[in-house]
C-alpha cells in the first residue's frame, strides 16, 4: 500500500508514478515498465550525489541493457542556471541523445529542477525520471512538474511544467544527507501537517523521535504521507491558480529572510521561521489561539528546526515581501492558520501586522 502512488492529471488519467522503495534495486523493474528498452539514459547528478550513487545506479541500469552515461555538475544552487543546462544540452549531442532517449535526475531540488528543464527543452522535450535524494527533493520539489532553473539573481525565473515519466525514491539515500539539509526537509514536511492534515501533525508530534534517529518505517509513512498531500494539492490546481497555494505557508516572510540574508541560510530553514511568523499573523488577526501557535513553534522546535533570525530593516522587509511572486498587485495573499491543520489565504494583513510577527521571530 506505502510503496506506489499515482500521480493524476486534470481528466483523472494516470500521470507518472512515484515508487518508495529502500534500495535502487526495484529500478530493474520500474525501467522495464517504461517502454525505453534499448534507448540511452543519461544520468544527471551534482558533485556530492554522484561520487556516492552514480557508480551503482549506471550499472544496474547497464545490467538492465541500457547504455548509461552521467553527466556530474558542481553542487549547489549556483549550478542551478542556464549555463548548466547548456553544458547538459552539449554533453547529451555529444552522445547523440535523440527524442526517445532519456534523463535520470539523480539528487536533490537543484537536480530535478535542472534536469527536468532540460528535458522539457532538449528537441523540444525527451522524457525523465526524478530520483530525489534529499528529503525536499522527496517530499516537494519531485511532484508537481515544475522545472527550472535561476536567471542572474533572479530564483527559478526561466522554467516548464513538464512531468517525469516515473519517480523514484530510494529512502535509504537519506543516511548520507547531512544533518542540516534533512532538518531543512523537514520544514516542508510539518508544513504540509499544518496546512491540510491534523492527523499527520499529530503523527509528527508523535514520532519525532524516530524520524530524528531515521527510523526506516516511520520515514517511509511520512514521506509517503508528505506525497499524498502533495499530490492532492497539485492534482486539483495542477498550474497554481488557487488551492496549490497554501503549500506557501511561511513562505512569504520565509522568501524575504531568505533573499535578505543572500541566500546563506537554507530555504526549508527560511520557511521554518517563516512559519513561525505566519502563525503568529494568525493570531494577530484573530484566527489561531495562541496555544495553537505555540503548538506549531513547539514542534519546530522539538526537531531542532530554525525558529528565529537575525534583525531586518522595516522597510527592506516589507519591500521584499511586496515584490515576493505569492504577491497579488499591492495586496499580499498570506497564507494563515485557522486550526492546525487548516490553512486559508488572506490577503488583508497590514504591514504593520506582518512588522509585529517579524518581531517575534527575532534572535
Ligand atoms: N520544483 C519544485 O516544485 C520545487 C519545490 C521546492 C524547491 N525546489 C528547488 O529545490 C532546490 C532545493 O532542493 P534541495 O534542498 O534538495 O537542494 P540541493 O539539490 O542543492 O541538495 C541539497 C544538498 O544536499 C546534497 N545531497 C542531496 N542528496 C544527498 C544525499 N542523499 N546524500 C548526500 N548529499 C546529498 C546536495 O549535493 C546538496 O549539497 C531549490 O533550487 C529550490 O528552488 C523546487
Ligand atoms: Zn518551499
Amino acid at each position: 500500500m506505502m510503496d506506489e502512488l499515482i500521480v493524476r492529471g486534470a481528466d483523472h488519467a494516470p500521470l507518472y508514478p512515484i515508487l518508495l522503495e529502500d534500495s535502487f534495486d526495484g529500478l530493474r523493474s520500474l525501467v522495464h515498465s517504461l517502454h525505453i528498452d534499448g534507448r540511452k539514459i543519461c544520468l544527471v547528478s551534482d558533485s556530492n550525489v554522484a561520487p556516492i550513487y552514480a557508480d551503482e545506479v549506471c550499472s544496474l541500469l547497464e545490467k538492465e541493457g541500457f547504455f548509461c552515461v552521467s553527466f556530474t555538475f558542481p553542487a549547489g544552487e549556483a549550478s542551478k542556471n542556464l549555463d548548466t543546462v547548456a553544458a547538459l544540452y552539449e554533453f547529451l549531442i555529444e552522445y547523440s541523445f535523440d527524442r526517445n532517449d532519456v534523463l535520470f535526475a539523480l539528487g536533490g531540488g537543484v537536480t530535478g529542477d535542472l534536469t527536468g528543464f532540460a528535458a522539457a527543452t532538449y528537441l523540444r522535450g525527451i522524457r525523465f525520471v526524478g530520483m530525489p535524494t534529499s528529503l525536499l527533493s522527496m517530499v516537494d520539489s519531485s511532484i508537481g512538474g515544475k522545472t527550472g532553473v535561476d536567471y542572474k539573481a533572479y530564483k527559478n525565473m526561466v522554467g516548464a511544467f513538464y512531468q517525469p515519466s516515473a519517480v523514484y525514491i530510494n529512502i535509504s539515500s537519506l543516511q548520507t544527507l547531512p544533518e542540516r539539509e534533512f532538518l531543512a526537509g523537514m520544514g516542508e514536511v510539518v508544513k504540509h501537517g499544518f496546512i491540510l492534515d491534523k492527523d499527520y501533525h499529530l503523527f509528527l508530534k508523535k514520532n519525532t523521535a524516530k524520524i530524528l534517529a531515521k527510523d526506516a518505517a516511520v520515514l517511509r509513512e511520512m514521506i509517503y504521507r508528505s506525497l499524498c498531500i502533495k499530490r492532492d494539492v497539485v492534482e486539483h490546481d495542477p498550474k497554481e491558480k488557487g488551492e496549490r497555494a497554501l503549500l506557501n505557508f511561511g513562505h512569504t516572510i520565509g522568501h524575504a529572510v531568505e533573499k535578505l540574508n543572500e541566500f546563506s541560510l537554507l530555504h526549508g530553514e527560511c520557511v521554518s521561521v517563516g512559519m513561525v511568523a505566519a502563525a503568529e499573523l494568525s493570531v494577530l488577526r484573530g484566527y489561531l489561539s495562541r496555544s495553537k501557535a505555540n503548538e506549531v513553534m513547539e514542534l519546530l522546535r522539538s526537531f531542532g528546526m530554525k525558529t528565529s533570525v537575525s534583525p531586518l530593516e522595516r522597510q527592506t522587509l516589507l519591500s521584499v515581501c511586496h515584490r515576493d511572486k505569492k504577491a497579488d498587485g499591492a495586496k499580499i495573499k498570506f497564507v494563515l492558520l485557522k486550526e492546525i491543520g487548516q490553512a486559508f489565504l488572506d490577503d488583508e494583513v497590514s504591514d504593520d501586522e506582518i512588522w509585529v510577527a517579524f518581531q517575534t521571530i527575532l534572535e
